[in-house]
């Protein structure tokens, strides 16, 4: 083992024009760069403009984006997902990054930070479905922010105190479990 950082990647996963996901990923983004224990980045979709899988012939570029995505993701050892809720699950926008990736993604850890009008909990198991399919290793706690509470008017984001709780306990789980893996790979 070195003492090298454990490099975690917080992938923000809605697309959509005005998304809530800004706000959400830079509070974690910060949150977790104060605690001084890892190489934290965000990874923002977006950026991917991503073919929807097996349609890269229709899009110009699109071989050099999924080469990116794919060469991102693997430069991790561990992820933070933040995932909206769309009908129960997460968007088809992650779906469709995630189904780009395999081996990039074994034998690593995640967790899960969320938002909906029940903090985006149906959506994060819904991914732990996918995630063991993928050989990733998804914690326990996750981070779940309401709709209703944790922002003003369902847009600003205005998280409650107590969520920081669970975001330490989270981040204390996917870096132990990230530097476990890191044996077996
Ligand atoms: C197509 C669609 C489906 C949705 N379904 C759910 C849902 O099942 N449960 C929930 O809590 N919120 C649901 N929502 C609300 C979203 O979680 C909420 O709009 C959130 O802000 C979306 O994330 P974003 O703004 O980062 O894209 C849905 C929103 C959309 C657009």
């Amino acid at each position: 083992m070195t003492n090298e950082k454990l490099k975690i990647g917080i992938v923000q996963g809605s697309v959509r024009e005005g998304r809530n996901g800004d706000a959400v990923a830079k509070w974690m983004v910060d949150f977790a760069e104060k605690r001084n224990d890892a190489e934290y980045e965000i990874v923002d979709l977006a950026n991917y403009n991503l073919p929807f899988l097996g349609s890269a012939n229709a899009q110009p570029g699109a071989e050099g984006q999924i080469k990116a995505w794919s060469e991102k993701m693997a430069s991790f050892d561990g992820y933070i997902f933040i995932t909206p809720e769309y009908n129960h699950a997460i968007g088809g926008a992650l779906k469709n990054a995630l189904d780009f990736l395999n081996p990039e993604l074994n034998n690593k850890a995640a967790g899960f930070v969320g938002y909906g009008s029940l903090g985006g909990t149906r959506a994060h198991e819904n991914l732990r479905l996918i995630l063991g399919e993928l050989q990733v290793a998804d914690v326990r706690t996750a981070v779940t922010f309401s709709l209703m509470s944790d922002f003003e008017n369902m847009s600003v984001f205005k998280p409650a105190d107590y969520h920081a709780a669970n975001a330490n306990t989270m981040l204390d789980q996917v870096l132990s479990w990230s530097g476990a893996l890191k044996t077996v790979r």
